[in-house]
C-alpha cells in the first residue's frame, strides 16, 4: 500500500495500484449508484475523485464527509469515467480524520470573493486560488536561490534588528526591550527611547542594503532574501508593511552591469515559474479570463496571464533615462489633457499613473528608468559628472509599476560623506558603513526586487495581500 500525494499519484501510479489519499474534501455528490468525493491535499490543483457504491459507506460515516472535511480513503486506482480525470480511486475503505461542520465552516464549494477570503486568511490556503498562489511563490522563491547559486553569488543573512534607516525615509518600526507599563522616562518625564534595545534606539530593517554593501567588498557577489518592514502607512494594493526583498550587491558592477543582471534574473525566474507551475498558472490564467469577462470592453487586458509572461521574457526591456522618460511623459496626451492626478516635470518623482503610462501605453514593454535627479533619490546612489543625477535604475512593470529599485553606489568617500550631510545623516551613526569606503573601496552596485510584487507579476492578481500567506499592512495583523 503507497502513500503518496496526489500530484505523484496522478502523475506516476498505472491504474490497478492500490493507493491511500489523504486530504480535504472538496465535493461530495451522491447519485442513485454511487457517491464521488473531491479530494485535494495541497500538492497539486488537481482533485482525485473517490467513489464509492451507493449503500458502501454508513450513513453516520457520510454525514462526516462534508466539504472541508479531512479523511484518508483506501482502495485501487481504476480508468475514470469523469471528464478531465484519467484515473479515481475505488473506495474500500475511509477514514475520517477531522470532520468539518458544514453549518459553520466558511469555505463552500463555490467561488468566493477575495475581500471575503482576505478575512479568512487562516483558511485561505485551502481555496484553489490560494494554494495555486502559494506553491508559484514557493516556486519563485526556490528560482530565486538557484539563479543566485548558479551565478556564482553567497547568500548573506543581514540583520532585522538594526539601528540604521538604509532609505533614509524614516519609515520604520521601532524595536523595543521596554516594559510599556514601567517605560524609563527623561529628565522632562518623556518615555526615553534611547534606552529601546539594551539601550540603543534600534528598528526593524526598510532594506539589507548596507549590510549587504559590506558583504560584497568581502565575497564578491552576495544576495540577501529576507523580510523588510515598512511603517509607511499606504492603503494600497502595491504596498506591505512586512514584504520580503531581494537584493544582489555585487563588486566590481557599474550600473550597465547591474541592469544586466536585473533583466536576465527577473527572466530566468519568471521562466521557471513557467516550466514549474504550468497546471497552477493555468487555473490562475482561467481563473483571469473568467473575470476580464466582466469588464468592459475597453478594460480587458489584451493578453492572458501566460501571454503576458511569454511577453516578458521573450522581449528586451526597453532603457531609457529618467529625463527622456520626462520628456515623453510631459509631452503625451494625458498630461497636455490634464488628465493625471499629478503634474509631470523634470525633478519630480514619477507618481505610478506616469510609471504605468510609459509601460503600459507608450512603450507596452517593461522599462528600466536610469539616472534619476539625485535629490529624488537615496544617499548612496553614485552621482552622475553632469552633477544633477545619480546612477539609479528602477524596473518598471505592466500592472505593477516599480518592481526593482537598484543603482550604483557612491564608492568616492568624501562624495559619499559630502552627500550624507547635505540630507542630514551623521557620518558617525554609519561609521561601518563608511569604513567600506575607507579601505578598499571599489566601484559596486546592486538592487532591490520586492518578492511579493514579482509574485503578484507571475499570479496575475490585482491586489499584493492576496499574493503573501499572512498580510501585514494597516488593519490586518490578527495573527
Ligand atoms: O526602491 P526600494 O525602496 O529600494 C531599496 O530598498 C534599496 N535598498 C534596494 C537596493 O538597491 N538594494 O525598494 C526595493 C523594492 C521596490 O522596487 C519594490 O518592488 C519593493 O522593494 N517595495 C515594496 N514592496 C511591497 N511593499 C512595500 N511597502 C514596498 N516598498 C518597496
Ligand atoms: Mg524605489
Amino acid at each position: 500500500m503507497s502513500y503518496l500525494p496526489i500530484q505523484q499519484v496522478l502523475k506516476t501510479l498505472p491504474v490497478g495500484t492500490d493507493v491511500t489519499i489523504k486530504g480535504w474534501v472538496r465535493t461530495k455528490r451522491e447519485s442513485k449508484n454511487a457517491v464521488f468525493i473531491a479530494l485535494n491535499d495541497g500538492s497539486t490543483i488537481n482533485n482525485i475523485q473517490a467513489v464509492a457504491e451507493a449503500g458502501q459507506l454508513s450513513e453516520d460515516t457520510l454525514k462526516l464527509i462534508t466539504t472541508g472535511a479531512c479523511i484518508a480513503v483506501t482502495g485501487p486506482l481504476v480508468e475514470s469515467q469523469g471528464a478531465g480525470q484519467a484515473v479515481e480511486v475505488k473506495i474500500v475503505t475511509v477514514q475520517v480524520y477531522g470532520p468539518a461542520d458544514p453549518d459553520k465552516y466558511p469555505l463552500q464549494p463555490k467561488r468566493h470573493s477575495l475581500e471575503f477570503l482576505r478575512e479568512i486568511a487562516h483558511l485561505r490556503p485551502r481555496t484553489n486560488t490560494f494554494s495555486a498562489i502559494l506553491r508559484i511563490r514557493h516556486a519563485l522563491a526556490f528560482a530565486v536561490h538557484k539563479y543566485f547559486n548558479d551565478n556564482g553569488f553567497y547568500y548573506l543573512n543581514t540583520p532585522i534588528i538594526t539601528a540604521s534607516d538604509a532609505e533614509g525615509a524614516g519609515e520604520m518600526f521601532r524595536v523595543t526591550t521596554l516594559d510599556a507599563t514601567k517605560p524609563p522616562l527623561t529628565e522632562e518625564g518623556k518615555v526615553d527611547y534611547s534606552q529601546d534595545f539594551f539601550g540603543r534606539e534600534t528598528n526593524l530593517t526598510v532594506s539589507g542594503q548596507l549590510e549587504g554593501e559590506l558583504g560584497a567588498m568581502a565575497l564578491g557577489k552576495i544576495y540577501t532574501f529576507g523580510p523588510t518592514f515598512r511603517a509607511e502607512n499606504s492603503n494600497t494594493t502595491r504596498h506591505l508593511a512586512e514584504f520580503w526583498m531581494i537584493e544582489p550587491e555585487m563588486a566590481f558592477y557599474e550600473l550597465e552591469d547591474n541592469m544586466n543582471l536585473a533583466e536576465d534574473f527577473v527572466k530566468t525566474v519568471i521562466r521557471y515559474a513557467l516550466q514549474h507551475c504550468a497546471d497552477d498558472l493555468a487555473f490562475l490564467d482561467n481563473r483571469l479570463k473568467e473575470e476580464e469577462k466582466t469588464k468592459k470592453k475597453e478594460e480587458q487586458s489584451e493578453l492572458g496571464l501566460l501571454e503576458k509572461l511569454q511577453f516578458v521574457i521573450s522581449n528586451e526591456f526597453v532603457r531609457l533615462t529618467y529625463t527622456e522618460a520626462i520628456e515623453i511623459l510631459v509631452n503625451s496626451k494625458p498630461a497636455k489633457k490634464g488628465q493625471f492626478q499629478y503634474e509631470v516635470s523634470w525633478g519630480v518623482d514619477l507618481q505610478s499613473e506616469h510609471e504605468r503610462y510609459l509601460v503600459e501605453k507608450h512603450f507596452k514593454k517593461p522599462v528600466i528608468l536610469t539616472n534619476y535627479p539625485r535629490e529624488i533619490k537615496a544617499f548612496y546612489m553614485k552621482q552622475d559628472e553632469d552633477g544633477k543625477t545619480v546612477r539609479a535604475m528602477d524596473v518598471l512593470f505592466p500592472g505593477i509599476g516599480e518592481i526593482i529599485g537598484g543603482s550604483q553606489r557612491e564608492d568616492d568617500f568624501d562624495k559619499l560623506v559630502a552627500r550624507m550631510h547635505e540630507v542630514g545623516i551623521e557620518p558617525e551613526a554609519l561609521w561601518w558603513y563608511l569604513d567600506t569606503r575607507r579601505f578598499g573601496s571599489a566601484p559596486h552596485a546592486g538592487f532591490g526586487l520586492g518578492f511579493e510584487r514579482l509574485v503578484l507579476f507571475v499570479t496575475g492578481m490585482g491586489n499584493i495581500r492576496d499574493v503573501i500567506p499572512f498580510p501585514r499592512a494597516p488593519k490586518t495583523a490578527e495573527f
